[in-house]
């Protein structure tokens, strides 16, 4: 029997948005002129000044959360610097009680919208990127709340092209699939085992018994 009491994701979308396409190459086509927040412009800068401070490949992990799998990448991958970004205040500052005590990551508070039009601005080299569990968003009139049906897409299309991407809704793996097929990047959706979760929410879905969804995309 399961432990956990996460609710099921519940919509009124059976299938792979409609509209998806035509968001996803209208947004192609865009220029975003969102301004860059402050807060995540400092955010960045200081980010610049740590990995200019040693050497690495980059993975960034957005939407990290309290950073749990922040620091599991970064334990991993020792010869690379890692990234966790969430806007979330509250989480962020939980880190700590995830830390993996080595110092090739850092979990840090930004707006992964600025911050992922500053990597590419800034021409970043990231080897690997990891988006786990973002919110789904799943009423189908909010399509253009998730990522890849949003003007995001670009940028986080543009800084790498090995992307991880993994939820409890099928539905969002398979659009983003999609989606990224229009960037040439191109994966197979497959079931997680969540033996050993790589994050918070992945440990919750998987404790209330629901399955988890992945893409690997390159
Ligand atoms: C469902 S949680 C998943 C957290 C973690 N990846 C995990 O699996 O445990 C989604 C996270 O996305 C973060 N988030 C949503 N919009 C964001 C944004 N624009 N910039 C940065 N983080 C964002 C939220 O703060 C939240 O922590």
């Amino acid at each position: 029997m399961s432990e956990g009491n996460s609710r099921a994701i519940t919509t009124n979308q059976l299938g792979v948005h409609d509209k998806l396409d035509a968001l996803v190459e209208k947004y192609k086509h865009s220029v975003n002129q969102r301004p860059i927040g402050a807060h995540t412009q400092a955010a960045f800068d200081e980010a610049s000044e740590w990995l200019a401070s040693g050497s690495g490949e980059i993975i960034l992990d957005s939407c990290c959360g309290v950073g749990e799998s922040t620091a599991n990448l970064a334990r991993e991958n020792p010869d690379c610097r890692v990234i966790g970004l969430d806007k979330s205040e509250l989480r962020v500052g939980k880190h700590a009680h995830y830390s993996a005590g080595q110092d090739n990551y850092r979990v840090i508070r930004a707006d992964v919208n600025d911050f992922w039009r500053l990597v590419n601005q800034h021409k970043w080299q990231v080897k690997q990127h990891y988006l786990l569990y973002p919110n789904p968003y799943p009423k189908k009139t909010q399509i253009q709340k998730r990522w890849h049906a949003s003007a995001a897409m670009p940028d986080l299309m543009a800084i790498c092209q090995d992307v991880e991407v993994r939820s409890n809704w099928q539905i969002y793996v398979e659009e983003f699939t999609q989606a990224a097929a229009h960037y040439g990047l191109h994966g197979v959706v497959k079931p997680i085992d969540t033996t050993h979760p790589m994050t918070p929410f992945e440990r919750k879905y998987s404790s209330s018994g629901q399955a988890c969804w992945r893409v690997h995309l390159t």
